[in-house]
């Protein structure tokens, strides 16, 4: 066992250790846990629909002394609730670093950097920490939910997984364009006066409200609170009408694919670098 699976065992040791003594005997009164206005917070059943951390990747191989974390979570996160606590810490005993996080939706997760270079051969631990996170359907994380990765800047670099998170710049509509019409998209949005949708324009889409939600289509730098990724993310739990392209398309005759992960990653990446309109 890695100390890493060590810590998460534990974790879950101590989580059940609680929930047992909290749930499995009746004459325990459960102290509530209260949120910051001091009202209870109403907990999903033991072990069902938390908010957990699943992976914990870096890319130390690649940045030895910079590693960026991947933080995955089992659910999409809201995004005020994952950048306005400390939810990541990282240390070497008195040694703290900061760092910039970038929520990345196709992985449900958090990228952690940190601003400078860690120092050679210090041993860290990077903790995760649950209190203040919520899903976007509002699941929270156990009370006191802690998850910590430790390992030592460089040396270790062999251990971790690089994760699979090609960047790519420079993204512009005629990018994210050329996907849509690949997929299919304009055989029912190429023909609005027709059937009234829209027709996934860059200006029918880029700041403009959705028709299904008070949130914009595409939000400027701001993928998560963007409703198109609401809708073509397969399994993003909250939206209205369907996942988009519809399942029923092929059964009007229609042929449209969903994203890959690969694609629906570049039109993250280009909201996220500002939903350009062209290279220049
Ligand atoms: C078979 C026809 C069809 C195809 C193909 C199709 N759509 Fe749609 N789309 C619809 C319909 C109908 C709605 C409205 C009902 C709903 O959302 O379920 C819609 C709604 C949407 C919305 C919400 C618009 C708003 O204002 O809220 C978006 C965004 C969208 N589609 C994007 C896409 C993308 C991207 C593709 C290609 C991957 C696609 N659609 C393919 C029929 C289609």
């Amino acid at each position: 066992m890695t100390p890493q699976h060590t810590d998460i065992t534990r974790t879950w040791f101590f989580t059940l250790l609680l929930m047992s003594g909290v749930l499995g005997c009746g004459q325990i009164e459960a102290e509530p846990v209260l949120d910051r206005d001091g009202d209870p917070i109403e907990f999903p059943p033991p072990l069902e629909n938390w908010l957990l951390v699943s992976t914990v990747t870096s890319d130390a191989e690649t940045q030895p002394l910079r590693p960026s974390f991947l933080i995955q979570f089992n659910q999409y996160l809201q995004e005020d609730s994952a950048l306005s606590y400390g939810v990541v810490t990282l240390r070497s005993g008195a040694l703290s670093a900061s760092g910039s996080y970038t929520p990345i939706m196709v992985k449900k997760a958090i990228l952690w950097t940190p601003y400078r270079d860690l120092r050679d051969s210090f041993e860290y631990t990077l903790t995760v920490s649950g209190s203040g996170l919520r899903s976007v359907t509002e699941a929270p994380t156990p009370p006191d939910y802690n998850k910590s990765v430790t390992f030592i800047a460089a040396q270790e670099a062999q251990e971790h997984t690089a994760f699979e998170l090609k960047f790519t710049q420079d993204l512009a509509w005629p990018d994210i364009k050329d996907i849509f019409a690949q997929r299919g998209c304009y055989a029912c949005h190429g023909q609005p006066d027709w059937n009234g949708l829209n027709p996934l324009t860059y200006d029918a889409m880029v700041g403009q409200k959705s028709e299904q939600t008070d949130l914009q289509l595409v939000r400027f730098k701001d993928p998560t609170n963007s409703y198109l990724m609401h809708k073509i993310l397969p399994d993003y739990p909250v939206r209205r009408g369907t996942l988009q392209p519809p399942e029923w398309s092929a059964s009007r005759g229609i042929t449209s694919e969903a994203l890959t992960e690969d694609e629906l990653w570049l039109v993250e990446q280009w909201i996220r670098q500002g939903a350009r309109k062209t290279k220049e």
